[in-house]
This record gives structure tokens, sequence and C-alpha cells, in this order.
């Protein structure tokens, strides 16, 4: 255990899943799929990842008071992640995300945002020092400026889902994680300030650039994809956990893209998230 600390600001969702043979399209009705229910949301499968892979790590929130956010919660608290500063809001309910996943592990999901949408920038202020922040835009963008406040060398925003944020927030990130649409989305953008971005390229694998110049590349590593939910959150908590330890770019990279790989050889956001001796000895495995 590497016991970095990380202060996770954002989501907490309960995923409600349906693993059908194909998506439907728009106005279809697919049936016959299998239903299960996971703790998820973006911000709380990135904290729970940094836990597993080894570090120390507080969650900021908002849940609803019903009896999604138990569920929602379960996992953090079973594995450690501190909740102290969770807030549970008195109307608004917690986070649901309706998911569908086909065969090949591809997914569909709309997420209806109840209390994260409520995060405020009050919520976030005057915790930390930490060695990483780690936030994403499933929350207000106010919330995660103010998590920009917080004392840390690593401040790192997954920009999921791609929307309008002001120029200065990217430019104030340590390091900005996209997938290609994200990427797409910003554009230029990305590269204007001093620090890193991490760019997922799906089969092709992962890019890292600092100041706008690629350090590190990766190829994807080959693995029976079960479900690809929770992936892209595993490699932004490792990506984390490996920089705010002081791994080398190419290092955090094969760390964060082995946790990755390891994601979606399982069923589910949370219960797929590796844990660090999983990932140590996959990576072992391909030196
Ligand atoms: O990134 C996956 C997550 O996105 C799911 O757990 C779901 O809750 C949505 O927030």
């Amino acid at each position: 255990m590497s016991g970095v600390r990380i202060i996770g600001v954002g989501s907490v969702n309960l995923d409600l899943v349906a693993a059908c043979d194909r998506l439907p399209a728009p106005g279809e009705t697919v049936t016959g799929a299998r239903f299960a229910k996971y703790p998820g949301g973006k911000g709380a499968n990135q904290a729970l990842a940094a836990r597993r892979l080894g570090a120390v790590v507080s969650m900021i929130a908002r849940v609803g008071k019903d009896a999604h956010a138990e569920a929602a919660l379960a996992l953090l608290r079973e594995d450690g992640v501190d909740l102290s500063h969770l807030v549970v809001d008195e109307e608004a309910a917690t986070g649901v995300a309706l998911i569908a996943v086909d065969a090949e592990g591809e997914n569909q999901i709309v997420v209806a945002s109840g209390a994260n949408g409520k995060l405020e920038p009050r919520d976030v202020e005057g915790v930390g020092p930490a060695d990483a922040v780690l936030c994403q835009l499933e929350v207000p963008v106010a919330a995660v400026e103010a998590a920009g406040r917080i004392d840390t060398k690593l401040f790192a925003i997954n920009l999921a889902p791609a929307l309008p944020v002001p120029a200065g927030l990217l430019e104030r990130a340590d390091l900005l994680i996209v997938n290609e649409g994200e990427a797409k989305f910003y554009g230029d953008a990305l590269y204007r300030g001093e620090g890193m971005v991490a760019k997922t390229l799906g089969r092709e694998g992962a890019v890292l650039y600092r100041a706008g110049k690629e350090v590190a590349r990766m190829p994807v590593y080959a693995v029976p994809v079960i479900d690809t939910v929770g992936a892209g959150d595993t490699f932004c908590g490792a990506l984390a956990v490996a920089l705010a330890e002081g791994m080398e770019e190419g290092a955090a990279l094969r760390f964060a893209s082995g946790a990755a790989a390891l994601a979606v050889t399982k069923e589910g956001a949370q219960p797929s998230l590796p844990w660090r001796k999983d990932v140590e000895a996959f990576l072992q495995d391909k030196a």
C-alpha cells in the first residue's frame, strides 16, 4: 500500500444495469436482459479505484436521504474510503445511472444526477492538503473549481462527461484525462496549460502528453472484455495514484493501463475495480 493521500470530489450513483445481447436503437425496445444493481458514479468509482490501489482516500460528494444512498456507498465504506465529508441532501435523491451493456461489453449510460447536481463549493472548502485531488464533471463545475483550490501537487480532472468549462480550469489542472470523444470536444484547449494530458484511445491504448508533447504511449492489453463500465474510472484512479506516488510517466501510464485492462474482465463498475496486488501480478506477467 502506497499510502498517498487522495481527495476525490465527484458523483455517487446507484447503477441499474441491464445486460442485453445488443444495445437498443433510438425508439427501440430490447427484451430478455439480465438485471443487476451496483454502486457506481464516476467520482465514487475513481475514489474506490485509488483506494484499492493503495491510496488513503477521502470522498467529497452529495447523496440523498434514501435507500439508494446506502447501496451506492456500500463498497466505499467496506474498503475504507473516508466519507466524513459526505453531505446528505434533504431534498434531492441519490444519483442513479441507467446502464445497458451488450454482449461485447459495450454500454449506454443515462444518469439522473439528483444530489450530485447540488454539490456546492462550500461542500469542498476546508479540506486538504492531499497528494492528489481527483475530479470529474458529473458534479457542478463550481465544485470542481473549488476542488482546484485544495492544497495539492496534482489537481486532476477527468473531463467526463464532456461539457463546457472555463478555460482557466483546464489550464489550472496538473492532469487532464480524456477519451477520444472528449479530446475532440475540447480540442486544442486541452494543451494550453503546462500540465499533463492523458488520452485513452480505446483499442489503440493510451497516450500521455506533458506541456503539449507526447511523453509516453501504451498499447492496449488484450483481455477478455465482459463489461467496460468503470474501466475509464479505473484508469483515472490508477494514474492519479501512480503519479502521486512519483512513478515515472511511462511506468504510471503502464500501471493505469494494466488496472483498466483488469476492470473490463468483470461485470459492474465497482465490483470490477482491481486491487493493487492483482495489477502488479498482471503487469509482472506481461513484462
Ligand atoms: O464511468 C462509469 C459510471 O458512469 C457509472 O458507474 C455510472 O454511474 C456513470 O456515472
